[in-house]
């Protein structure tokens, strides 16, 4: 779907690992609707992934950068100002990783080095990447920052782990920096909170299936996909989202504003 939204806008997009990624929709929408782009992931995603695959049909450069080196994000900017000769309109920050959910830690049994390693690579790093965007003046006057999150941030969903304490602090970071950018420099953060995606980072979390079943039938409009998060991302970088900064923004069907569906009690009708 194209409407030539960011004809003319420049952006980076973190995150693209596999074809399931939401970034790898993000850079495909970007690019039809006109943008330009720089693709980054970690160096071990760029060895094991298929970026390269995205980055041809983008016409974009990939540059490393693990995003919990400011070394590595000043690299990028400055890369990107160079490319781009001038500053850049929009990035998307589309990265988590739990250590105690990969190495299956419970919540009441957290291995407290996994759980900084996890909120520094899911949350810190959207600090670090502002801060280093924020001191370089990098992004141009009403620029558009976003990360994606997920609802565990306020309400509990049990195998979801320390990642929502992640998604929290993500959420604050948005907030906090978007008051401060907002007024330094007309910059735009916010957050999208996406229903649950059947991607590797989405998967990785124990009993998603179900969980992902779950959701689809609570939401009155179902799951909203990756591709579906993708163009609500192109219309939070375009120009018609100007006034929009410092939000959580839901996209997720309406299941964070449904209490039941029938289906789910027709279920639980059937069960007894
Ligand atoms: N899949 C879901 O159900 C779901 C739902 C809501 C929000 N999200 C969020 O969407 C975002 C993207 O995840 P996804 O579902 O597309 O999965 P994904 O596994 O495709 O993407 C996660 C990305 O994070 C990158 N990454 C990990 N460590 C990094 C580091 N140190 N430096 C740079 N990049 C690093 C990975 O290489 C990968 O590309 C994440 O923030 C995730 O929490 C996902």
């Amino acid at each position: 779907m194209s409407h030539n939204l960011l004809k003319g806008k420049t952006g980076i997009i973190f995150g693209a690992l596999d074809n399931k990624s939401i970034a790898w929709k993000v850079a495909e929408e970007a690019v039809s609707n006109g943008a330009k782009i720089i693709l980054t992931n970690a160096p071990i995603a760029l060895r094991m992934g298929t970026i390269s695959v995205l980055a041809e049909k983008c016409n974009a450069k990939v540059v490393t950068a693990d995003a919990t080196s400011v070394a590595d994000l000043e690299n990028l900017f400055n890369i990107a100002i160079k490319e781009f000769n001038g500053k850049i309109d929009f990035v998307l920050h589309s990265i988590g990783m739990s250590l105690n959910v990969r190495k299956k830690r419970s919540y009441t049994d957290l291995n407290y080095d996994f759980l900084m390693k996890g909120l520094d690579v899911s949350a810190i790093s959207f600090h670090k990447m502002l801060q280093v965007a924020f001191k370089m003046d990098a992004i141009n006057p009403f620029g558009s920052i976003l990360a994606l999150t997920y609802i565990a941030a306020q309400r509990t969903f049990p195998d979801y782990n320390d990642m929502a304490e992640n998604k929290s602090y993500l959420e604050s970071i948005a907030r906090s920096f978007g008051y401060h950018y907002g007024k330094v420099n007309n910059v735009r953060i916010n957050t999208i909170s996406q229903s649950p995606t059947m991607t590797t980072a989405g998967s990785g979390v124990s009993g998603f299936d179900t969980f992902f079943k779950y959701a689809n039938k609570i939401s009155p409009l179902g799951n909203a996909s990756s591709k579906d998060c993708a163009r609500y991302c192109i219309s939070l970088f375009s120009d018609y989202t100007r006034m929009v900064t410092m939000q959580n923004l839901f996209h997720d069907g309406g299941f964070s504003k449904t209490g039941v569906s029938q289906e789910i009690m027709d279920l639980i009708e059937k069960k007894q």
